[in-house]
């Protein structure tokens, strides 16, 4: 599992600054929010003003893009993402079940974070490697043919530790 890593306070200055270090890119909006997420882990809200003045665009423009990638966050993530798979050939292979101790392991449910902010539970449909279904991502590391005792070791079994 990836190291969690310490993440900023969101503060306008740090916005601005990487604000400023898109300037004279050809498009640089996409980029732009997927930077302002990796240092606070999502996009605070108080960045959208600032992005879409400096892009000549309207507010509700940066937020349509935010909205519409599913893959930037407007609210704090976990420092560990865990996607479980519910591609046919995960489901098929007991994705279900690994989803529902994956819930337990955490004590949340899909779309919520740990109130410890350590992990984020998501579900995505097949990550292409359905050979080893059925599978999980925990951040950018695939865990292929999970089972109970595999989806305990890999979260730590957080439910003893509470
Ligand atoms: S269905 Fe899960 S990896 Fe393809």
């Amino acid at each position: 599992m990836a190291e969690p890593k310490e993440r900023a306070a969101p503060n306008l200055s740090r916005i601005n600054e990487l604000i400023a270090e898109t300037e004279g890119q050809k498009w640089p909006l996409i980029p732009l929010l997927q930077r302002i997420q990796e240092e606070f882990g999502y996009i605070p809200p108080e960045a959208t003003q600032p992005v879409a003045r400096a892009l000549g665009l309207f507010p509700a423009q940066v937020q349509g893009v935010i909205s519409f990638y599913t893959q930037l966050y407007t609210k704090p993530q976990g420092r560990n993402v865990v996607r479980v798979c519910r591609g046919t050939a995960c489901h098929v292979r007991g994705g279900k079940t690994i989803l529902k101790l994956v819930k337990q392991n955490l004590g949340i449910e899909e779309g919520e974070t740990t109130p410890d902010y350590e992990y984020t539970l998501e579900t995505v449909a097949c990550i292409g490697v359905c050979a080893l279904a059925p599978n999980i991502v925990v951040g950018t590391s695939t865990h292929g043919h999970m089972n109970p005792k595999k989806v305990a070791q890999l979260l730590r079994d957080r439910k003893g530790q509470e």
